[in-house]
């Protein structure tokens, strides 16, 4: 979808929306579209009972006295005082979707009727715009019939605001972050036939065109630096695992250590010899919900020139049952020298993380490192598809995680840890095992995460609720979610920009 910014006019045709907050009143250019078509406006709303409610909608076909085919009137539901970025997003989001489902191709939408937010009118025209975008996201490369059912049939929305100039300017870098989502959305929705560790990683090398330095480390290299257990959870799949490396460096000094993120990259998850049931296997196709935040992160990141150092490590492996495959019981040997003996095979995630952490630490030496990955069901037990779960060993780091995820909307909820925990994983014949018994199955596989960082601020977001959305959610359609790059990005920006 196209969304572009003008002057806040009254449009001489097309189909105008005006957002209304709660009281519903009629003023500036309302009032004198009101008076133009002799009252209708303020008709309509009394026989409709409109009072600005969440959603409320009318639509008054081509009013006499003007060229208009339409004229919406939308409610916002809220005092305009009360209206944030992430109310203006969701409203964004909210109406571009009424609009397609009426069948509308292109609207003007004035922001004037809802002024006196603690934003300026150009950032609530701006947030209303990347909610329009994002929720406009459509996945059809596979659709050969009737394609353009599956567009949203909404294909210009232009948002009239007193500073056009200025809201676009506004609007740039949430387009480029919307962008990022784009990516990471591709990435989860491919099937895992056609997004395999190789091609993943010949995706990441599109970076290199905004800036970003790509690695990608094959089989071979990975074996030499001893990355046992990564390379165990890919021994069974025809398709060789990668360990891809992306960096961008935007700080003045681009010897500032960086910020480090690593995903979790399972491009398909059988669960290997402890092989899943069958019912929703499909669904383990977007088991690399992790890495594909962070390639979409990077992208956003680079896009947008951010000020500042960071890396991503993503591991890419495909979980398969084969004569070739690890075995429940197998003891390998990580990047750091610690042995795991592999319980279960479909505790894989953290296997191909263990090495990918050793190795960003490693090589990178961050300042901070955050991970994100689908690594357990039982976080869809303990937070639903409403929270990422966020472990961390660090309470400022995971206080700046919650705040960036409240502001934009990615929500998390801080899960505990500790030694009691830590304890379950001890294995009786190697430094420990991959899985910890029933209880308390998202701790003990951040717990295993932890035992192979050393000492630096680090957070874990377990995002196997949040990948896939099951619903249309205001700036989120149905499908791939693209959880992550949004609340990275901002994290970064609040925190760690020059
Ligand atoms: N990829 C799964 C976790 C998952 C489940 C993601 C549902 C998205 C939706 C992970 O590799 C896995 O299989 N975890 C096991 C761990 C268990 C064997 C300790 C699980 O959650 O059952
Ligand atoms: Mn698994
Ligand atoms: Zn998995």
């Amino acid at each position: 979808m196209q969304i572009t910014f003008a002057k806040a006019v009254l449009p001489q045709d097309g189909c105008v929306v005006f957002l209304i907050a709660e009281g519903a009143k009629i003023t500036g250019i309302l009032s004198a579209l009101n008076k133009k078509s002799k009252g209708h406006v303020s008709r309509a709303m009394k026989a409709g009972q409109f009072k600005g409610d969440s959603g409320q909608y009318i639509g008054l076909v081509a009013p006499s006295g003007t060229r208009l085919s339409k004229v919406i009137l939308y409610g916002v539901g809220k005092k305009p005082e009360n209206l944030s970025s992430k109310a203006f997003e969701e409203i964004g989001g909210r109406l571009s979707a009424r609009l397609a489902a009426d069948g509308v191709k292109a609207a003007t939408v004035l922001v004037e009727p809802v002024k006196g937010s603690a934003l300026t009118e150009q950032e609530a025209a701006a947030a209303l715009g990347l909610g329009a975008l994002l929720r406009s996201y459509r996945f059809h490369l596979y659709k050969t019939k009737g394609k353009g059912a599956f567009k949203p049939s909404l294909s210009k929305l232009t948002i009239a605001t007193g500073d056009p100039a200025a809201a676009r300017k506004l609007f740039r870098p949430l387009h480029q972050i919307a962008d990022g989502v784009f990516v990471t959305r591709n990435l989860v929705s491919e099937p895992a036939n056609i997004l395999f560790p190789g091609e993943f990683a010949n995706r990441a090398k599109h970076l290199t065109e905004l800036g970003v330095k790509v690695e990608i480390l094959g089989e071979k290299q990975m074996k030499e630096l001893g990355m046992g257990a990564l390379l165990g959870v890919g021994q069974g799949s025809a398709h060789e695992s990668k360990l891809v490396t992306m960096v961008w460096n935007g700080a003045k000094d681009p010897k500032a250590r960086p910020v480090a993120f690593v995903g979790k990259g399972v491009t398909f998850d059988t669960g290997g010899i402890s092989i899943k049931p069958a019912a929703g296997m499909e669904q383990m196709k977007w088991d690399m919900g992790g890495a594909g935040a962070v390639m979409g992160l990077m992208h956003a990141l680079a896009a947008r020139k951010a000020k500042t150092n960071v890396v991503g490590v993503i591991g890419l492996v495909e979980n398969m049952p084969s004569s070739t495959a690890q075995r429940p019981g197998d003891v390998v040997t990580s990047l750091s020298g610690q042995t795991i003996e592999v319980i279960n095979t479909d505790a894989e995630g953290r296997l191909v993380l263990a090495d990918a952490l050793w190795y960003t630490q490693d090589t990178f030496k961050p300042q901070l490192i955050i991970d994100l990955a689908t690594l357990t069901g039982a976080i869809l037990v303990s937070l639903g598809q409403e929270y990422a779960g966020l472990f961390s060993n660090n309470d400022e780091l995971a206080d700046r995680l919650l705040a960036a995820g409240d502001s934009v909307g990615e929500k998390l909820w801080r899960m505990p840890m500790g030694p009691v925990f830590d304890k379950m994983i001890n294995s009786q014949i190697a430094d420990m095992k991959n899985v910890g018994g029933r209880y308390a199955g998202s701790t003990t596989a951040a717990q295993f995460l932890k035992r192979f960082i050393r000492n630096v601020p680090w957070a874990h977001l377990d995002i196997a609720g949040m990948a896939w959305s099951e619903k249309d959610r205001p700036t989120v359609p149905k499908g791939g979610a693209g959880y992550g790059v949004r609340l990275l990005d901002r994290l970064i920006a609040d925190y760690y920009e020059d």
